[in-house]
């Protein structure tokens, strides 16, 4: 083989030049002696000999000549073919390319036309309509105000959002520097944290700014600094190994996904151990509602939630993905098959579906929050059957976020993680979310992860992890944190969950002393409560005035607008504070609600049947739900605390007090006088 392939070398360029391979000594020696025999024609042994042998060789050579040029035609078919397969190669590669931009071009102009309103190019005469845009592009649900069965009666493409009703997005320059895309992410940014920015400005602290903001509005766990600075400051936090340091697996190190999965398997009580390739880790559950969105729906296509909702979703699931929310309205009122105001049905779900689809809007997934936010509410197993078979029969995936699982404060409430469930009806579309921030009080620390076993989806969100990595040191903090099952267990559940139960007790109690009626629940960092009585009207302009009244009085609350609540008048309150902060910003609260009250009473003195036309919300029917759907289980202490309020309220919202005075009443019923007068702690 080495001689052949020695003796081809200088052939190697093209076929051609075998032919001018200058003659080899062999070969000359024959012609020499063939010319000589010619002449001397004497036949001499030896020459026959040397003729024969140089006549063999020649026969050789020629031979391996053609060896060597059928073996260069061979390699050039070769190349040939692969040069033709290259070719193909880079053509398929430009049509794909083609394929892509066309796929952009169309979603660029999809977008552009939302923005313009219509399908035309025709320029926008005074730059774009942003309130329209919105509407156009997520305008699924939430309306801007008003009858909430007009709105519901109209179609969802002609509903209009007003970005949690902040601010009109018609208030908003469009910026020249900016996309259309650009300048929507924009409008989020500047409706959403109106009130999150003016607290930053202006952030209330003890000593160097007491008059400034108080933060209810934020769902953060501020009560359990002290436990985790400690736990986190702790020598074996401290690690710099070298690949910390460098780029990883884009869906987490491996040490940190198994260490999730056995953290998972552990808390959510799982049948069988989770699998640590089924875990991917990101930088918080904003990041995972955005990736799940992008890779479970296309451009346009939409997401079914129940409202009210954690109002960040909306953002997350439509900045990158573009990606709808389709609502199922809850609402206070308990009709049918609800048992509890703002109660998630499978027939609430269903209708919202059918309506989504009766106007060709295609929807991919349900979000479930569990345990919920801002209704704190849980799900108990059987319903959570419910909503997966609903969404099984309909081939939705579903999302559904856990990242308050451990925030569960009392014993009396359970909660069910549906990675605890013995079978899920449909394990190909069940992707489950959870994170650090809530449960572990360190909303700072971005962490979230996602448990799925569709590994298709797991490959697509793994993809968008590039963009939402989780720092490596912060990895192996992690992985630590959630080893440490003793200090979670013995130090650091118990602590917290005493804190929040009592940081929700004093915050329940001063409502209670209002005369407010709340949803009593006993998950999460929030309490959602009804203000609807201190609405002169029952629109969610009137809350929005209400929401900036607080703020004005250095108190930031969420009001129900920014949860795309039906009604308008209820507000979320983040209870998870230190018991100082708790009893300054309820002070302002009841400030602000005693001037409201004040206020109305003074105008409803002078317009007497004005409340009444102007449909203002009666808010008896509300306390007595609240208080009717309190758990059975919960402590004789509280129920007397609810009646207290639910007396004090009904006296105040009618003119009982006016047609009823106590010292008549005192006469006609002396022993009943004694009891009411204790219980209200007039005595
Ligand atoms: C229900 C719910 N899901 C997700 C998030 C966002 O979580 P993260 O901080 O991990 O992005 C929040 C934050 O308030 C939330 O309330």
């Amino acid at each position: 083989m080495e001689v052949l392939r020695g003796f081809s070398e200088p052939n190697m360029a093209t076929s051609t030049r075998i032919q001018n391979v200058a003659p080899r000594p062999g070969f000359s020696a024959l012609h020499r002696l063939r010319k000589r025999r010619k002449g001397q024609r004497v036949k001499d042994p030896l020459d026959d000999l040397l003729l024969k042998t140089l006549t063999s060789q020649r026969a050789m050579e020629e031979r391996f000549l053609q060896m060597e040029e059928r073996r260069f035609q061979r390699d050039l078919d070769v190349e040939e073919r692969r040069m033709q397969l290259e070719q193909r190669r880079f053509e398929l590669e430009r049509e794909h390319e083609f394929r892509m931009f066309n796929v952009f071009a169309q979603m660029l102009s999809i977008l552009k036309q939302s923005h313009s309103g219509s399908s035309s190019s025709v320029a926008m005469p005074r730059g774009l309509d942003f309130s329209q845009a919105l509407s156009e592009i997520t305008g699924m649900g939430g309306g801007g105000g008003g009858d909430l069965q007009e709105m519901r009666a109209r179609p969802l493409s002609e509903r209009r959002v007003d970005m949690h009703g902040f601010c009109s997005p018609s208030d908003f320059q469009r910026s020249p520097y900016l996309s259309a895309r650009g300048n929507i992410a924009s409008i989020f940014r500047g409706s959403t944290e109106e009130g999150y920015k003016a607290y930053h400005a202006d952030k209330y602290d003890e000593d160097k700014n007491p008059n400034g903001i108080i933060n209810f509005g934020t769902s953060e766990n501020k009560l359990c600094f002290d436990l985790m600075s400690k736990r986190l400051t702790q020598t074996d936090m401290n690690l710099m190994e070298p690949p910390l340091l460098q780029y990883p697996d884009w869906t987490g190190h491996m040490f940190l996904r198994e260490e999730v999965a056995r953290f998972l398997t552990y808390y959510c009580k799982a049948p069988a151990p989770l699998k640590a390739e089924n875990v991917i880790v990101l930088n918080g559950c904003g990041s995972l509602f955005s990736a799940l969105a992008t890779v479970l729906c296309d451009p346009g296509e939409a997401v079914l939630i129940a409202t009210p909702f954690y109002g960040g979703i909306t953002q997350s699931v439509f900045l990158y993905g573009n990606v709808k929310l389709v609502y199922a309205y809850l609402d206070s009122k308990i009709t049918g098959t609800s048992t509890r105001p703002f109660q998630l049905t499978v027939e609430k779900l269903e209708k919202a579906l059918q309506n989504a689809r009766a106007e060709g809007v295609t929807v991919r997934a349900l979000i479930l929050l569990n345990p919920q936010n801002p209704l704190g509410d849980i799900y108990s197993l059987s319903e959570l059957r419910d909503y997966l078979e609903f969404a099984k029969r309909h081939e939705l995936h579903v999302i559904v976020d856990e990242i308050y699982m451990l925030s569960v404060f009392d014993d009396s409430a359970t909660f069910h993680s549906v990675l605890g469930m013995d079978r899920l009806p449909d394990p190909q579309r069940t992707h489950v979310m959870w994170g650090i921030t809530k449960d572990f009080a360190v909303s700072g620390i971005r962490f979230g992860t996602l448990y799925t076993e569709n590994q298709d989806v797991a490959n697509a969100v793994a993809s968008l992890c590039y963009f939402h990595g989780v720092c490596g040191p912060v990895q192996h903090k992690v992985a630590q944190l959630l080893r440490d099952r003793d200090w979670i267990n013995q130090v650091y559940l118990r602590a917290n969950r005493a804190r929040l139960k009592a940081a929700h007790t004093y915050v329940t109690d001063e409502l209670k002393t209002l005369g407010v009626p709340f949803l009593n629940r006993n998950a999460g960092f929030f309490v959602w409560i009804d203000f609807r009585k201190y609405l002169k009207t029952g629109t969610f302009e009137e809350e929005m005035l209400l929401w900036k009244r607080f703020l004005d009085n250095k108190v930031l609350l969420s009001c129900g607008k920014a949860f795309e609540c039906s009604e308008p008048g209820w507000f979320r309150i983040i209870f998870a504070d230190k018991t100082h902060r708790l009893q300054l910003g309820m002070q302002r609260i009841r400030k602000v609600l005693e001037e409201r009250e004040q206020e109305i009473l003074a105008e409803e003195k002078e317009q007497p049947c004005q409340s009444e036309q102007d449909g203002k919300a009666d808010s008896t029917d509300e306390v007595i739900f609240v208080s009717r759907h309190q758990e059975p289980t919960s402590a004789s202490s509280s129920n007397l605390g609810d009646l207290i309020g639910l007396l004090q309220q009904q006296m105040r919202s009618s003119d009982w007090l006016q047609k009823n005075t106590a010292e008549q009443f005192a006469q006609e019923k002396p022993e009943i006088y004694d009891v009411f007068s204790k219980l209200v702690g007039k005595q």
